[in-house]
């Protein structure tokens, strides 16, 4: 017990010391590159950032959160000598996040010269006390302490644009932000979202709601945080020589019950193919391989899931308790081509990083309700697509890889030449602000 927490208090210690060590000292860089780039990082008072990491073995309904906050939010290495893989917890995206804009080359102290202001305020980490725990009648509340921060301390910032200049991460899902303020007691989630003052901000979500008005969706971050551009370039040459030995493959829990949805039906006909026609194609090639994530067994534990991503050609995206699933970019990470079942999976949401109109060279849609109520069979869908195609395919799923992955902080130089998730949603948020005049 000691000892566990000995090492908590260095883990924080550590973030909150290399946080101030590079805020003294920002990057300067020639200003030309930096003219409409300009990002100012708002000083904020500890209680909305690091105390509430040193509570992370007190948040409720959720596995301790004080291992996965090592190497500034990217979790533990899953083996002692790699320095590109580890047990990420997605929730942590807002420390990943402002570790990393900390490297961004256009960082102002001067708030009048920027053309953007990130709020290093870690909302998904202080919800987590309304959604579960003892504040859970006063989720509407949600919010308030930052804006009387904002609205009192040098408030011509907030004021200057009306909100519409400032940003923040909020790693889960909009809804969990959305609860209408009218509805008392609250049914789910803060009102955060639904709060007037906050609608000209901008929030970095990792789901965005069916008509999102300050949310843009980003990508879940995955297991794998590449240091440098070799270390990149041998796994992309590793996944593109990978054996894919079985047709398509499924990681996740769910479809036990006997109501008719799609992860049932993934689940019926999974154990058909495995039980009755395991050697009918000529390849030995499996049609479908199944990894049981039930009660989140993978969720810290990347090795369950990336090898068999690895091994498979297609990688199923049904939708779960929400629309979205973090698994769709660990599977492409694994050059595994995604099969979505409804849009709100991928293509309403990650626009900025998974171009809407190049969903069909990357990815396959099946809609549901055939699935579920028409009897059509997956594997069928998948196996008429030509093999050429399929190649196709997977080089494009490899050509989104950069994109969506969160390449690890203090990277190599040209490994920062390629943008990650983090520079396309920092991309994202200055054109969005400057499209608001
Ligand atoms: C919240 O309100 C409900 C209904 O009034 C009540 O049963 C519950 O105990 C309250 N929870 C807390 C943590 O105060
Ligand atoms: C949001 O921006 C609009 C102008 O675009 C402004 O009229 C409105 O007052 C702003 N809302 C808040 C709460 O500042
Ligand atoms: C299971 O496999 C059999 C034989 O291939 C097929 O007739 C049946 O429709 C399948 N059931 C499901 C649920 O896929």
């Amino acid at each position: 017990m000691a000892s566990t927490s000995t090492v908590t208090t260095l883990t924080i210690f550590s973030f909150v010391f290399f946080i101030e060590l590079t805020v003294s000292q920002q990057i300067s860089t020639v200003d030309s590159e930096c003219t409409g780039r300009w990002i100012h990082i708002r000083t904020l008072p500890s209680r909305f950032n690091r105390d509430l990491l040193s509570t992370c073995n007190h948040y409720p309904l959720t596995d301790d959160l004080c291992p996965y906050l090592a190497n500034h939010g990217l979790g533990p290495k899953t083996h002692t000598r790699t320095r590109s893989w580890y047990r990420t917890d997605p929730l942590l995206l807002e420390l990943i996040f402002h570790r990393r804009i900390l490297e961004y080359p256009c960082l102002t102290p001067d708030p009048n010269l920027a053309s953007a202001v990130y709020l290093p305020y870690y909302a998904g980490i202080d919800s987590l006390r309304y959604l579960y725990g003892s504040d859970v009648n006063s989720s509407a509340d949600h919010g308030s302490d930052l804006l009387s921060f904002l609205t009192q301390d040098s408030p011509e910032i907030w004021s200057r644009r009306s909100g519409h200049d400032h940003f923040l991460v909020m790693a889960r899902p909009a809804w969990d932000f959305s609860q209408p303020l009218t509805v008392d007691p609250p049914i789910w989630g803060t009102s955060f979202l639904e709060r007037p003052e906050f609608f000209n901000l901008t929030a970095l979500t990792l789901e965005s709601r069916f008509w999102p008005w300050q949310e843009q969706a980003v990508p879940y971050p995955t297991s794998f945080h590449p240091h440098s551009l070799p270390f990149l370039e041998s796994w992309i040459r590793r996944v593109r020589r990978s054996r894919r030995t079985s047709l398509m493959l499924f990681a996740g829990g769910g479809g036990t019950s006997s109501t008719p949805n799609i992860r049932r039906s993934i689940r019926l006909e999974c154990t058909n193919v495995t039980e009755t026609e395991p050697e009918t194609l000529s390849e030995k090639i499996k049609t479908c391989d199944f990894v049981d994530c039930s009660n989140g067994i993978c969720e810290h534990d990347p090795i369950r899931f990336m090898r068999p991503m690895l091994q498979s050609s297609f990688c199923l995206q049904p939708p779960g308790d929400t629309p979205t699933r973090k698994a769709t970019f660990d599977g492409i990470i694994a050059g595994c081509i995604p099969v979505f079942f409804e849009d709100q999976t991928a293509k309403m949401q990650y626009g900025w990083h998974l171009p809407e109109e190049e969903f069909s060279e990357f990815s396959v849609t099946i809609a549901k309700e055939d699935v579920v109520f028409r009897g059509v069979r997956i594997a069928d869908v998948l196996m008429s697509i030509p093999k050429e195609e399929v190649a196709r395919m997977r080089e494009r799923v490899i050509e989104m890889m950069p994109r969506v992955m969160y390449r690890r902080h203090g990277a190599s130089m040209g490994l920062m030449n390629k943008k990650d998730a983090v520079d396309i949603a920092i991309d994202g948020v200055l054109q969005k602000i400057s499209s608001r005049g």
